[in-house]
């Protein structure tokens, strides 16, 4: 549980929502980002000093799911602002996004449309995402956990094959707040591949699983039971709901 390292903080991320931090560990010299639990904005919907913990169990789904989408994440208890989440940082290579915004007609041939709008200077515009399995895995990933924040600046592209997808403290309620700029598939067939690891996965947490429940409240873990029975018998990809603003703005 507790991650042996000597994390020195070598800067805050101004981008953040939380208080979040760029650091590097001296004993290995790799860099990471901290999140204290102490640093956490409190917010309206989601438990008070819960959110870097669900980034844990997020991780921890992902390594159930085998689908290494996720920086490898730990909970470190002896951090220089007190206990919270390390996870590895990812240098990112911006030009390779697979979501992004685009001028009509400028989209790449073979990525899908998810929404037309306009900027501020009334420009047409359009976001879209690439058309490939790592992205298709990453948005069924985000109906499991239930990713209420899933905007393009949540992945990082490490060349145009790879990337990761990162910051997932918003996860896990156990009512639907699935927000996402990932819409390409919805209402689709899950391929079959990823429908059988699915159903892998369910059963590994028909059981009590404690790397992840751990993490979450009794709602929450049945919750994320009831997603994942939904995902495999209706087979296909949520679609937005009404209920709930789909579409993380700004989208970066
Ligand atoms: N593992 C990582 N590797 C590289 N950069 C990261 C990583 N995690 C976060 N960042 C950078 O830090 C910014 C803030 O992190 P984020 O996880 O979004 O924090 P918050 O929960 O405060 O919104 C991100 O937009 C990204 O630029
Ligand atoms: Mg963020």
């Amino acid at each position: 549980m507790n991650a042996h390292y000597s994390i020195e903080v070598r800067g805050q991320l101004s981008e953040a929502s939380n208080a979040t931090f760029f650091c590097v560990d001296a004993a290995s010299g790799k860099e990471y980002v901290y999140k204290p639990v102490r640093g956490e904005r409190p917010l309206w919907d989601f438990p008070d000093q819960s959110l870097s913990g669900r980034e844990i169990a997020a991780s921890e789904m992902d390594k159930l799911l085998e689908w290494d989408l996720i920086p490898s994440t730990e909970w470190l208890s002896n951090g220089p602002f007190g206990e919270g989440m390390i996870q590895e940082w990812i240098p990112e290579i911006d030009a390779d996004r697979p979501v992004n915004l685009f001028s009509p007609g400028s989209v790449p041939s073979g990525w899908i449309n998810v929404l037309q709008g306009h900027t501020q200077g009334g420009d047409s515009i359009v976001l879209a995402h690439a058309n490939n399995e790592s992205l298709q895995k990453l948005a069924l990933f985000d109906a499991i956990v239930n990713n209420a924040d899933r905007k393009a600046g949540h992945i990082l592209a490490v060349n145009t094959d790879r990337f990761f997808g990162i910051d997932h403290g918003v996860c896990f309620h156990d009512e639907n707040k699935l927000r996402t700029v990932i819409w390409g598939w919805a209402g689709s067939p899950i391929p079959p591949e990823l429908l059988h690891t699915l159903k892998v996965c369910a059963e590994r947490l028909g059981d009590p699983y404690q790397p992840i429940d751990r993490w979450l409240s009794p709602a929450e873990r049945t919750a994320l039971r009831a997603r994942l029975e939904n995902l495999i018998s209706t087979e296909i990809y949520p679609s937005p709901s009404p209920e709930w603003p789909a579409i993380p703005w700004p989208v970066f």
